[in-house]
C-alpha cells in the first residue's frame, strides 16, 4: 500500500485515525503495521497489502493455509510473530476457503474479456471526472485499474487476499487496493463520488450491504448483480429482486439514470476452466445521488 492511503483509513472498530509504522519500504510499505491512534488495536500490511479486518484470527480461521503462506511472505520477524500470535488464538479451525479464493483468481483473469466488463466500461466512460472513487468486492481490480485512468483517486478493497495481491500488480499512483469487509468499512463514515458494486448482492447480506453503500455515495452508484440466490450453505438471508432493488435506490434519494431504471441482462460469462464457463445474465443499475444538500454530507 502506499503510505499515502493511511490518511484515508480508519478503525474498523472504533472509526478512528490510523498511524502508520513501515517494517520494509520501497515505493510503497511492504510490509507493516496500521495502529489505531485511539484504541490501539493493530492491523497488519503484508506484501503491501493492509487487512483491515476486526478479527484477523477469525479470518484466519477459516483460511489456515492463508495463514501459513502469510508466515512464509512475512519479512520481518515482528510480523512473524504477529502472525503466530494470530493464529494460536484461534479456536476451532473451520472449512478451508484459502483454496477456492485461490481459485476465483485464475477464474476472473480468464474472464475479463467479458461482454458484460465492456458494457461497464462503456458506462463509466459517459461520467464525470470523480475525484474519489470506491470499487466493493473488487477482485483482481481489472475494473478498479480501468477506473483509475479517468478518475482522480480510486480504491479497492475486496475479503479475498489472493484477488487483492493480485490486483495489487496494476500500479498506478491514483489507485490501491485494501482487504476489507464492504460492510465494515475501512474508510471510517468517508464519501465517495462514484461507489461501484458489482455482482455482490447474492453473496453479501443484500440489505445491510445496500444501506452500507447508499450512505457512502455522494454522487454516483453503481450496482449490478445476477441474483443468483441459490447458493446452498453460501445463501444469503434476504433475497432482495430487480423491483424492490430499484425502490431501495429510488427510496435513499437516488434517480436512475443511463437507461437503467428497467431491468437489464447483459452477458457475463465466467471462464471455469478450458471446459466449462457460466453464463450469467446480469442487472446493472447507474444511480445518482438526487438528495439535495444530502444531510449525509
Ligand atoms: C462474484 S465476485 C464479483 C467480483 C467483481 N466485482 C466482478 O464483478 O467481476 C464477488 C467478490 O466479492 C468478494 N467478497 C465477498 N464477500 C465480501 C465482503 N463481505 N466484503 C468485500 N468483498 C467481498 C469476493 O472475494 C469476490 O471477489
Ligand atoms: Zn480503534
Amino acid at each position: 500500500m502506499f503510505e499515502s492511503t493511511a490518511k484515508y483509513l480508519r478503525c474498523v472498530i472504533c472509526k478512528s485515525a490510523l498511524s502508520i509504522e513501515p517494517l520494509t519500504c520501497g515505493d510503497e510499505v511492504q510490509e507493516g503495521f496500521l495502529s489505531c491512534t485511539k484504541c490501539n488495536h493493530r492491523y497488519p500490511v503484508i506484501s503491501s497489502v493492509p487487512f483491515l479486518l476486526e478479527d484477523f484470527s477469525s479470518y484466519l480461521a477459516i483460511r489456515m493455509a492463508l495463514g501459513g503462506e502469510l508466515m512464509l511472505m512475512a519479512k520481518s520477524s515482528k510480523m512473524k510473530l504477529f502472525v503466530k500470535e494470530m493464529l494460536g488464538k484461534i479456536k476451532h479451525v473451520l472449512e478451508d476457503t484459502s483454496e477456492l479464493e485461490r481459485n476465483w483468481v485464475g477464474i476472473y483473469k480468464r474472464s475479463i474479456h467479458s461482454q458484460f466488463y465492456v458494457h461497464v466500461k462503456n458506462l463509466v466512460h459517459k461520467l464525470p471526472r470523480c475525484d474519489f472513487v470506491l470499487e466493493h468486492g473488487c477482485s483482481i481490480g481489472h475494473l478498479t485499474a480501468h477506473l483509475a485512468k479517468q478518475n482522480s483517486l480510486v480504491f479497492g478493497i475486496d475479503k479475498s487476499f489472493y484477488a487483492i495481491l493480485e490486483a495489487k500488480k496494476h500500479q498506478r499512483k491514483n489507485l490501491d487496493f485494501i482487504v476489507a469487509d464492504s460492510l465494515n468499512s475501512p474508510f471510517g463514515s468517508r464519501k465517495f463520488d462514484l461507489v461501484v458494486v458489482l455482482n455482490l448482492l447474492d453473496i453479501v447480506e443484500p440489505r445491510e450491504l445496500l444501506q452500507a453503500v447508499s450512505h457512502q455515495s455522494k454522487k454516483f452508484l453503481m450496482i449490478s448483480d445476477p441474483y443468483d440466490f441459490e447458493r446452498g450453505k453460501a445463501s444469503v438471508k434476504s433475497k432482495i429482486s430487480p423491483d424492490e432493488l430499484r425502490l431501495y435506490l429510488r427510496q435513499s434519494g437516488f434517480k436512475l439514470i443511463r437507461r437503467t431504471s428497467q431491468p437489464s441482462f447483459i452477458p457475463w460469462k465466467l471462464n471455469m476452466n478450458s471446459r466449462l464457463s457460466l453464463n450469467y445474465k446480469v442487472d446493472l443499475i447507474l444511480g445518482q445521488n438526487a438528495t439535495k444538500n444530502d444531510p449525509r454530507g
